[in-house]
């Protein structure tokens, strides 16, 4: 495994000819889910980049990115473990010299949900991905379900500036209670863990209802905010939306999925699932 820390190395490495490249962006402090998409990657893949860097463009002034957990000694331990190839590590004055000024915006679909909340997040993400991209020039990108709105977001940039990366969607890892996995789950105390909880508990208390015959999307949503409120948490937004397009949904079929973001003291999680029984 090759770890790169200049930006013009990564830029001109010659990858063998004819061969795939697939890659994984990620912030580091890495978990199952990081792994589980290297992991697609091996196997669809004949080479597997990962890149680390905890992006400062997509956390906003009151966020938490100067207490982002970091741990990249054990990262790159767990990286080389699964075979890859090239883990790229920028700093963040290549990524974001003096005088950087060109942003890169999603509009409508980074304006909803978490992009409400956490204004300008998209478009740092949009940003950062667009340049590793043009870094890395992958075939392929591995992305976990987890950040749907953000797999959206990225496929659409993708097929609006004609890039010929594809993203790959990989499904959530779970711990065993169902709790999503996340970099930010370190930050929770054994007592907010518990709480934590409620967001998936909400959306599997939906599929259950959705699964005996309940379709109005108003009524699952009221029903899932009450769970998460009970149990302790603090609701950002809970929604049931068209997962091909994130379009408002009244009536449950089978393209419904339920998004929710809640604050678990001061964490915020995100968790979705599809309603469709076929998922
Ligand atoms: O999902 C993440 O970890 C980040 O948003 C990403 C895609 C690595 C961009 O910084």
């Amino acid at each position: 495994m090759q770890v790169i820390r200049s930006l013009s190395q990564m830029m001109q490495l010659n990858y063998p000819l004819g061969k795939s490249v697939g890659f994984i962006p990620t912030m580091g402090y890495l978990h199952r889910g990081h792994l589980s998409l290297v992991e697609a990657s091996k196997k669809e893949c004949d080479i597997t980049v990962v890149s680390i860097f905890v992006n400062p463009a997509q956390f906003g002034p009151r966020e938490d990115l100067s207490s982002y957990p970091r741990n990249i000694d054990r990262d790159l331990k767990q990286l080389e473990k699964l075979g890859v190839d090239y883990v790229f590590i920028p700093s963040e004055g290549m990524i974001y010299p003096e005088g950087f000024n060109t942003w890169v915006e999603v509009k409508a679909l980074s304006e909803i949900l978490c992009g409400n909340s956490r204004p300008g997040h998209f478009k740092g993400v949009c940003t950062i991905v667009l340049k590793l991209i043009n870094v890395v020039r992958p075939d392929k990108m591995f992305m976990g379900e987890k950040d749907y709105q953000q797999l959206m977001i990225l496929k659409k940039m993708l097929r609006d500036l004609n890039l010929r990366t594809r993203i790959v969607c990989c499904p959530i890892v779970r711990e065993t209670d169902g709790l999503a996995m996340s970099s930010r789950n370190s930050y929770l105390s054994t007592a907010d863990r518990a709480l934590a909880l409620s967001l998936y508990n909400a959306l599997m208390q939906a599929k259950k209802a959705v699964s005996e015959g309940k379709t109005d999307a108003h009524m699952l949503i009221a029903l899932a905010k009450q769970t998460i409120r009970i149990a302790g948490a603090n609701v950002d937004y809970v929604e049931i939306l068209d997962s091909r397009d994130l379009s408002e949904q009244e009536t449950i079929d089978e393209h419904s999925r339920m998004l929710i973001a809640a604050y678990v003291g001061n964490t915020r999680l995100i968790d979705n699932l599809s309603l469709s029984s076929g998922e």
